[in-house]
């Protein structure tokens, strides 16, 4: 089961489909599942959350607390079927979510369900309840519970996918990365050659990019008014060189700048692709030629982009004008409802 952003479960289900991962059995409230190819390689998949391995799926799960020990029994009968910790790990975490009010906290469902895990696993559960976390590298079990059906799962690698090796250097309101690889996706990279982020922060966006762009002379040029944000950007970069499997055979090349989105260092028409999540005030506030209004950002972008170029936008306060509208995602995060926006030059 591949969690994921609430919004953008189809495009998960598509990266899944598109580089062989598996067979996509069903897609429902932030949740792709899918049968996993044989030696599939479930890390590399970019625009999910977390990949799980589901143990039990339990229905008849309701909103008063009769629901805590149908999930204990339900833990309790995986039993000696379970998956054998890897070498070294003693502590077992649970980590629960729901959809809905109930009488009961997640809490109380990660205490039922974690005692009954970690008894036949030999393993000490870690509690959550006062706040302390777990020790890194603890087994890792999620429950999430959706109308009357719940789901425990174990998660077989050692840390949840959205969180980035790279990701060493961060600025106030940097992305998400899986939605940033969301926007790579729907950017259609496969030929882009110059691709631009004009506010790019940490880098998020372009360095997901970087393996959907595939053109042998592709460039990927971000650009921020705060140089903190620029060096959080290069240091990131680097890292993601660095990282196992995120090497960059070809040495393609990032090129970080300090500039103002409202005069972005690019010819007319020079960017295939322009890749942006501006400053929208509350976490970031827009700075420069910005101040108050993004529209000298817009502007620039439609500037920038080729003919045939492509933006794709996270954008909080409503569509820009002056493009024309390719497709709308809407997507959930923290408390938010942003909308990543598929633009063309032009109306
Ligand atoms: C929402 S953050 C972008 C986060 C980025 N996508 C990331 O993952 O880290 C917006 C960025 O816009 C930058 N910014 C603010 N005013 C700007 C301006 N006039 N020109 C360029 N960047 C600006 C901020 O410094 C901030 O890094």
């Amino acid at each position: 089961m591949a969690r994921s952003v609430r919004g953008i479960e189809a495009l998960v289900a598509a990266e899944i489909r598109g580089s062989g991962l598996g067979v996509v059995r069903e897609t429902r409230h932030r949740e792709v599942w899918f049968e996993a190819a044989p030696g599939a390689d479930l890390r590399s998949l970019r625009t999910a959350d977390d990949v799980l391995l589901a143990a039990a799926v339990v229905d008849g799960v309701g909103h008063d607390r009769t629901a805590l020990r149908r999930l204990a029994r339900a833990a309790r009968d995986l039993g000696a079927g379970l998956m054998a910790p890897a070498d070294g790990v003693r502590v077992l975490e649970v980590s629960a979510s729901f959809v809905g009010r109930r009488t009961y906290t997640r809490f109380d469902i990660e205490d039922a369900v974690g005692a009954e895990l970690a008894r036949p696993l030999r393993l000490t559960y870690h509690s959550r309840r006062r706040g302390g976390r777990p020790p890194s590298g603890a087994m890792a079990w999620r429950v999430t519970i959706e109308g009357d059906r719940a789901v425990i799962a174990v998660r077989p690698g050692d840390r949840p996918l959205h969180r980035r090796p790279y990701k060493t250097a961060s600025v106030r309101g940097t992305l998400h990365p899986p939605l940033a690889a969301a926007m790579a996706r729907l950017a259609r990279l496969e030929k882009a050659r110059t691709v631009v982020d004009p506010c790019c922060g940490a880098g998020t966006t372009l360095i997901e990019a970087r393996p959907f762009a595939l053109g042998a002379d592709v460039r990927l040029a971000g650009f921020d008014h705060d140089r903190a944000a620029v060096t959080a950007a290069c240091a990131n970069a680097r890292a993601a060189a660095e990282s196992p499997g995120g090497e960059d055979a070809n040495g393609r090349p990032f090129a970080w700048t300090v500039a103002d989105g409202g005069r972005i260092p690019v010819a007319d028409g020079g960017a295939d692709r322009v890749l942006v999540n501006p400053p929208w005030g509350r976490q970031v506030p827009p700075r420069g030629l910005l101040a108050g209004d993004l529209r000298p950002l817009w502007r620039e972008v439609r500037r920038v982009l080729a003919a045939d170029g492509l933006a794709v936008a996270l954008v909080h306060d409503g569509i820009p004008r002056g493009f024309t509208v390719e497709d709308v995602v809407e997507v959930s995060l923290s408390g938010q409802h942003p909308l990543i926006a598929v633009l063309r030059p032009g109306r």
